[in-house]
């Protein structure tokens, strides 16, 4: 099935999920502005998060955006938007496998939503022409890469913030 209409046969529908039907035409598109390669070609293989490996990635920047790499080497860390292309589009209500209990899209940061968009704090190790060596991603190989921010740690960083339901983490389905 198309991704952007319903599960690829890798998510498919668990108990408790809820689907929609997405509008019938996109209001804005994007332009890839490269890949990111990665050790991973399965979702099983996969970090589920930024912080669950240190291995090398690389972010391949299409020749056309080099110049817009300019000082970015200045940078100690980045922010990696990138487009999660295997995911399905229409899931509302998600049953994460690893807490059994369903919760709304916007709650979690599983990569199946409307607009498939992931992010990374990355740490940048180095910088060869436009392609970009980093360490901190969570997605399977060829993933295509939407944009690159600076991270700021003065703004982007907010010590204190919370996410209730991770806080229960005990709380599991029988
Ligand atoms: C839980 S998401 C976290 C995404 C991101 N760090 C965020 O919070 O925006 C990471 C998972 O997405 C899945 N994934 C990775 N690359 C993908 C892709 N290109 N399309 C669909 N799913 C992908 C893998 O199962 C991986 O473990």
């Amino acid at each position: 099935m198309n991704p952007a209409n319903g599960p690829t046969p890798d998510f498919g529908i668990r108990p408790g999920e809820q689907a929609v039907d997405l509008p019938a035409s996109p209001d804005a598109g994007v332009y890839f502005i490269g890949r990111i390669r990665t050790p991973w070609t399965e979702r099983k293989d996969c970090p589920k998060n930024a912080r669950a490996s240190d291995a090398v990635c690389t972010v391949e920047v299409e020749a056309r955006y080099a110049p817009a790499l300019k000082e970015v080497e200045t940078c100690s860390h980045l922010v990696l938007l990138y487009w999660m292309d295997k995911a399905p589009r229409n899931l509302v209500l998600q049953t994460p496998s690893h807490y059994g209990i369903e919760r709304g899209t916007f709650s979690l940061r599983s990569p199946a939503r409307p607009n498939p968009i992931a992010l990374s704090v990355v740490k940048l190790l180095s910088v060869d022409g436009n392609k970009l060596s980093v360490v901190g991603l969570d997605c399977l190989d060829g993933t295509p890469l939407l944009d690159i921010k600076p991270y700021f740690a003065s703004t982007d960083s907010v010590p204190d913030a919370v996410v209730g339901w991770h806080k229960r983490k005990d709380e599991r389905a029988p």
